[in-house]
């Protein structure tokens, strides 16, 4: 998809479809909508004036409405897409809006659209917004159907009144969104087709593209560090693991500034080993590396978007298999930073990787931490396919994270870390266990991955809940969401200030 940013005169605009927002201005819980078309330009005022009186289109959030060659205008169509009421609209109810645009547009055939920038709103955020929106919309998953019919999106432009105003935000939408998307195309592959090698072959070209520094190690690597967590987890796969490092080190970054590690879960397919998943949805876990991948489209962004602050990721890729090599509940392996562990359940195997990705992080210098993961089932337990979670033990950087999801958009939950739960992952051979049993299942995992992060300022996002959605949404295909990599990429951005 071809995106630009222009200004002119919209009634000249030729397009099949011309899109344009609208908001509820009633006040009042069962007032009659009053609509409110959300630009100046007087043609489209009259094109749309009769269709928003008539009661048959109320400007619900993303409620739409079509009209066919519209009196005054060179575009074909005009479509009129509803942010819901004028008081809660905001920039990221716009994201989706202009996704729902794209998603009109697709099963249609209509290959090119215009999306109108709506007045009320700062111009930088809302251009970003239709930028990442429109892109991410633009992603279907059926990249192996021989009839694909969902093509891609030809051309879009966003037409903004004041161009300066909203170019900057523009540029970095399209960066995001294209990055986010990036996440979503690994996360969609199947175990067969991104193995720990091949995730570590997407890491190296895409840095190679963008001119980040990139190494991937193998299992070589894993026993010079001492990873027995991370190596006790591909121990039994016939499949090598990927240790995958990149770094941005911009001549901008203070020398004496902090160093950002970002580490990932890159599990290409978790069978849950010994401990042996169920069959039913087991397909599903080839999304066991979302996490990994999530960091990987945020270096993406980062490189391209260029803050002066050092950042390094660490992915830990590696599949979880059972087989006569495998690991085994009762084993007890030492892990990098020199802390046993008591194997209670094969397939907790997440925290066993980032054990060891935490500790390689803050060897390699990093200051502050931040990992995600689609750690645990519980987490989706606790929060729906709505949130997903996240915790810290510092405020501070627990602050600027959230903050950072504020201006992202995206859904995170802070659930607690009390020192009262430690006792659940107690071990009566190690210094710990890896499974802390049902209860606050995503706590205890949290808790585990905290005895790595030590004095570091961390955040942790589990990420199960949201990496990957059942159903479609008018502005997102089911599937891959790429959940995090909006966020991560902002907090990294606010250690630059
Ligand atoms: N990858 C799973 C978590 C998961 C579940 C992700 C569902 C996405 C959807 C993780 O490795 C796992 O198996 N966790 C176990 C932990 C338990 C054995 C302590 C879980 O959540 O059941
Ligand atoms: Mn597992
Ligand atoms: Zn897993």
């Amino acid at each position: 998809m071809k995106i630009t940013l222009q200004t002119g005169n919209t009634a000249a605009i030729e397009t099949e479809l011309l899109v344009a927002f609208t908001t509820d201005t009633a006040t009042g819980k069962d007032a009659k909508p009053e609509i409110s078309l959300l630009t100046e330009d007087e043609v489209i005022r009259k094109a749309a004036a009769n269709v928003l009186t008539t009661g048959e289109f109320a400007s619900g959030s993303n409620e739409t409405i079509l009209l066919h060659t519209p009196a005054g205008l060179k575009a074909t169509r005009l479509l009129l897409i509803g942010l819901g009421k004028t008081a809660k609209a905001t920039p990221h109810d716009v994201r989706k809006a202009a996704g729902t645009a794209v998603r009109f547009a697709k099963p249609r055939k209509l290959r090119e659209l215009a999306i109108l920038l709506p007045n009320g709103f700062d111009a930088a955020a809302t251009a970003r917004a239709i930028a990442e929106g429109t892109i991410l919309a633009d992603f279907d998953p059926d990249t192996y159907r021989s009839d694909r019919k969902d093509q891609s999106i030809d051309s879009l432009t966003v037409l903004a009144s004041d161009q300066k105003a909203a170019d900057a935000g523009f540029n970095e939408g399209v960066i995001i969104g294209e990055s986010q998307n990036f996440t979503r195309s690994l996360v969609n592959e199947p175990g067969n087709r991104m193995t720990p090698t091949i995730l570590g072959q997407r890491a190296a070209e895409m840095a190679q593209a963008v001119g980040l520094k990139c190494e991937v190690f193998g299992a070589d690597k894993l026993h010079e560090l001492k990873m027995g967590a991370f190596w006790s987890v591909t121990q039994g796969s016939d499949e090598p693991p990927a240790l995958i490092v990149i770094a941005y080190e911009p001549k901008t970054a203070p020398a004496n500034g902090p160093v950002l590690g970002l580490v990932g879960k890159g599990i290409t397919f978790d069978t849950g080993g010994i401990s042996i998943k169920p069959s039913d949805n087991m397909e599903k876990m080839k999304y066991d590396m979302a996490g990994g991948a999530a960091m990987i489209g945020a270096m993406r962004a980062i490189a391209q978007i260029k803050p002066a602050v050092k950042v390094i990721a660490i992915v830990c890729a590696a599949e979880n298999m059972p087989s006569g090599k495998a690991q085994k509940p009762g084993d007890v392996q030492i892990a990098m930073s020199g802390k046993s562990i008591e194997i209670i359940n094969t397939d907790a195997e997440g925290r066993l990787v980032l054990a060891d990705g935490l500790a390689y992080a803050k060897q390699l210098g990093a200051t502050h931490l931040i990992d995600a993961a689609t750690l645990t089932g519980a987490v989706a337990v606790a929060l729906g396919q709505v949130n997903a979670g996240v915790f810290a033990n510092d405020e501070e950087t627990y602050k600027i994270f959230s903050d950072a999801v504020a201006k992202s958009g995206e859904r995170f939950w802070r659930l607690p870390l009390d020192d009262d739960y430690r006792e659940q992952i107690r071990s009566d051979i190690a210094d710990i266990k890896n499974s802390g049993g049902r209860y606050g299942g995503a706590i205890t995992a949290a808790m585990f991955l905290k005895e790595f992060a030590e004095d570091t300022p961390w955040i942790h996002l589990d990420i199960a809940s949201m990496a990957w959605q059942d159903e479609n949404k008018p502005w997102a295909a089911k599937g891959p969401t790429g959940v995090a990599v909006r966020s991560i990429v902002e907090w990294v951005r606010s250690y630059a200030k």
